[in-house]
Formats: structure tokens, sequence, C-alpha cells
């Protein structure tokens, strides 16, 4: 039997790179706080001109070009993320027009960070099914438009940027081998955008915690579910939030630090986009190998989680 697997990977960030040091200038932060706190160093902010659709659609031409799959040999567009250009039309739909695919469907999904976990797994049902061939998923996101940067809480910890898979057939073993995901809308309270002013807000205490229990859980379920056991796993892309939340979950699975991906140093969190920009980045560094088990896992509003083993 067929798997199904991820066949093509293509990232997109904006030029101009903000440091923590960018930052004291504006609000009362420091380096030394930002970097002891989350582990974050510099983020990527986009222009007025760079909306997430357009940042996913520079993502999604590198991801077909990877996977040598033409925009006319997709069968369905999936966008998540917490930041679209409109309430409606969908980014999707801006996607689908802008690399001028056939009138296929196309639609977000939102689940905040945990949105690229959610998106995938609602991608492979189609191929399972045999509905589909071909799935574009992408991860776009634009926080730096929601996010109150006279607000030191929560501006030093977002970044922009856009990451994109084709998903299709794989040979029999490899793909994805299993996935589990989850919510819990009575944490709902810990991170939401204010309808009126339209920024986060932010208990991240709450997050924290929530964060540091449920993704080395949901990760152990998806690995458990494989069949395989946690020492199996060959390297970890967890949502990119914060270097310590990614350590406590890389010590639950008893992994070392170069077997754990923690981009959120060059990105910031990116919400629905840090799952596939860090994939695209670890690809690029040469941490992922032919036959490698991969664990994906995502955090987030909701709350959210969700978690995918595959093997590559
Ligand atoms: N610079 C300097 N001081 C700051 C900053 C800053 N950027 N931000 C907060 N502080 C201050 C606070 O005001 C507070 O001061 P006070 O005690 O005088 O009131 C103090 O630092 C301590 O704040 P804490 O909240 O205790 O700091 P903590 O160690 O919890 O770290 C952090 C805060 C980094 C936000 C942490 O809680 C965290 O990472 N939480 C998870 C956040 C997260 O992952 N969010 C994304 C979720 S994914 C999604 O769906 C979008």
């Amino acid at each position: 039997m067929k798997g199904v697997g991820i066949i093509g990977v293509g990232a997109y960030v904006p030029d101009r790179i903000v440091t923590n040091r960018d930052l004291e200038k504006l609000v009362d932060t420091s380096d030394e706080w930002v970097r002891s706190r989350t582990g974050i160093e510099e983020r990527r902010i986009a222009g007025e001109d760079m909306g997430t659709s357009h940042m996913a659609v520079l993502a999604a031409q590198n991801a077909l070009r990877d996977a040598a799959v033409a925009a006319e040999d997709i069968d369905l567009i999936i966008v998540a993320t917490a930041t679209p250009d409109h309430s409606f039309p969908s980014v999707a739909c801006m996607v689908q027009e802008a690399l001028g695919m056939k009138h296929i469907p196309a639609m977000d999904v939102s689940a905040a960070c945990s949105g690229f976990v959610y998106g995938l797994v609602t991608a492979k049902q189609f191929i399972d099914t045999n509905t589909y061939q071909h799935v574009l998923v992408i991860g776009s996101e634009k926080f730096s438009s929601i996010v109150d940067w006279s607000d030191h809480n929560t501006c030093v910890l977002f970044g922009d940027g856009a990451g994109a898979v084709v998903l299709g057939e794989v040979p029999e073993g490899k793909g994805i081998l299993s996935y589990e995901m989850g919510s819990d809308g009575s944490g709902a309270q810990h991170l939401f955008v204010n309808n009126v002013t339209n920024f986060v807000c932010m208990n991240g205490r709450e997050v924290f915690k929530f964060a540091v229990r449920q993704m080395p859980e949901s990760s152990l379920r998806a690995v458990e579910k494989a069949g395989l056991q946690k020492e199996d796993v060959d390297f970890l892309i967890p949502h990119q939030a914060n270097v310590r939340i990614i350590d406590a979950a890389r010590e639950r699975l008893g992994l070392p630090e170069e077997k754990v991906s923690t981009t959120v140093r060059q990105h910031g969190n990116t919400s629905a986009a840090s799952i596939p920009l860090s994939l695209f980045t670890e690809l690029q560094n040469g941490k992922i190998h032919d036959g490698d088990v991969v664990v994906i896992v995502g955090f987030g509003a909701g709350l959210t989680w969700g978690s995918l083993c595959l093997r590559w």
C-alpha cells in the first residue's frame, strides 16, 4: 500500500531582520531578557506591501519547484493562518489565483500555531481516499500586523514568514505513519486576539505550562500510534515558540540537542508558519536524512495541539 508524505518543501521569510537590540529602542526590554526567557535572537518582519498571501505564494512556489509538481497538478490548497489578509476571501483562494492554478478547492484552516499540523492531517485524508493526488499545504503568518508594538510582553516573541509543502504519494513505509490532534477550549482566554484592538493578548505563564505538558505528551502519543518508541525518533520539529518549552519537550523525549530544531532563535514565533519554516531550514542544514523518523508537534491558541510521526 502506498504512503502519503511530504514530497516538496519551500519557505519564504522577509528580508528585514529585527534584532532584540532593535526592540530595546521600542519597548522596555533587553537582549539578555529575551534570549534568556525565549532563546529568540532576531525575527523577520514583513513590509507594508507584503501580506500573508504574498508570503504564502512565494513559499508555495519553492515547494512546487522542490516537489517537481506543476501548479496545475495541485488538487487542493490548504492554508493554515491566524493572520489572513482578509476575513474572507481565504488566503488559499488568493494563492489559487496568484499561482494560476485550476479551479480547485481552496480553504484556510484556523488552529493558530497548530494549524499546519491540522492542515497536513486534513490533506492526508483526501490522498488516502484517492480523492486527490497532490495537496499544497501552507503555513503563512504576518503576526507583526496583530502585535501591539508598545507591549513588551508580546512584541518580542513573534515574527513573520511562510512555509509550504506538497503532500503526495510516497513509497510504502514512508511518509506520515501516524498523527494525533486535540483541543481544549477551556484555555481559550489564555491566548486570543482582542476584537476591539486587534492585538494578541496572552497569559504567557499559562500558555507555557500548557505547552510544556502537551507537547511531549502529544509527540509520544503519535510515536506510540506509529508502533514506535521514543528511542526511534531521529529528529523533532516542534512548534517554534520558546527554546525553554522546546527543551522541556526534548528532555521528556530523551533527545540530544542536535536532534531538535530551534529555529525560533532566528525567526521568533511565526505561529502556523513555524513548523514548515523549521522543516525547510533543517533540511537545508542537512539535519534530516532519508529513512529518518521525524516527529512534528504543534500547540497554540484554542487551546489546540497536534503531532505527526513521519518516516522521511
Ligand atoms: N522584556 C523585559 N521584561 C519583560 C518582557 C520583556 N520583553 N516581557 C515581560 N517582562 C516582564 C514582565 O512584565 C514581568 O515583570 P513584573 O514581574 O515586574 O510584572 C517579568 O518580566 C516576568 O514575567 P513572566 O511572565 O514571569 O516571565 P516568564 O518567565 O513567564 O516569561 C514568556 C514570559 C517568555 C512570555 C513565557 O511565559 C512564555 O514563553 N510563555 C509561552 C508563550 C508562548 O509560547 N506563546 C505563543 C503560543 S503559540 C500561539 O498560538 C500564538
